[in-house]
């Protein structure tokens, strides 16, 4: 079965109340592919998760930004994956690499945290990519290789999982990676999927793009044929979002 285009919105820190308003509005009253041919998931900040959730059109989706490891209890600051689903919030981003920078999110976290966020019943977006150093040094396809390694360490059902590669030197930069270079280490992965997991996975498994993608690049990179999609940072806050979900076709 042909993998469906995915489009997802990372709102990441940003927003008012009034600001969210705004961008749902232009979603609701945007024309696009239907949601046989596109899912869209956007992912405000956790407060806004709801509030969006209940004025955003129903063909769209939302997404939380992260969870917690395991079930919730006395972990101050932290939202866990029971409360995401109580709150009918379907889908959860992990191992974005801000966390992974910045909060020091280890593979093994994060291989963790996708599968407890799955047996939960959440649909997870996990993220990989490596740093300009370790592309300059050759090592693009071993970085993104063990983290999706410590990912398919825990994960038994694929169904419900989305790989974003995200390479770190193009997140928030301006510099997106060439349509060549998304396809050759997303060829790679699937790749990788097929002999580490299993053919079937690897074929039905979405492997999108993120970093810097934006109105006028989305279309080249879409016609990669192992790109399936985007995760957008910057451009998901504008009007072009929906340029890029357009380019589903
Ligand atoms: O999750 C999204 C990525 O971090 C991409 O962000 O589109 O602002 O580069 P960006």
């Amino acid at each position: 079965m042909a993998r469906k285009f995915f489009v997802g919105g990372n709102w990441k820190c940003n927003g008012t109340t009034e600001e969210v308003k705004k961008i749902v509005t232009t979603l609701n009253e945007a024309e696009v592919p239907s949601e046989d041919v596109v899912e869209v998931v956007v992912s405000p900040p956790f407060v806004f998760l709801n509030f969006v959730k209940s004025l955003l059109r129903s063909d769209f989706h939302v997404a939380a930004q992260n969870c917690w490891v395991r079930k919730g209890g006395a972990f101050t600051g932290e939202i866990s994956a029971e409360m995401l689903v109580n709150l009918s919030i379907p889908w959860v981003i992990i191992g974005h690499s801000e966390r992974r920078a910045l909060l020091k999110e280890s593979n093994e976290f994060v291989g963790d945290k996708v599968a407890y966020a799955l047996s939960q019943g959440l649909k997870v977006i996990a993220c990989i990519g490596e740093t300009l150093e370790e592309r300059e040094s050759g090592s693009t396809m071993a970085v993104v290789a063990a983290q999706t390694k410590a990912i398919a360490d825990k994960v038994t059902n694929w169904d419900n999982v989305v790989l974003a590669y995200e390479p770190v030197w193009a997140i928030g930069t301006g510099k997106v990676a060439t349509p060549a270079q998304a396809q050759d280490v997303h060829r790679e992965l699937r790749k990788w999927l097929s002999e580490n997991v299993s053919g079937a996975i690897a074929e039905s498994t979405r492997i999108i793009y993120g970093g810097s993608v934006n109105g006028a690049n989305c279309k080249e990179l879409a016609a990669q044929p192992d790109v399936d999609g985007f995760l957008v940072g910057g451009a998901s806050l504008k009007p072009e979002f929906v340029d890029i979900i357009k380019s589903a076709t």
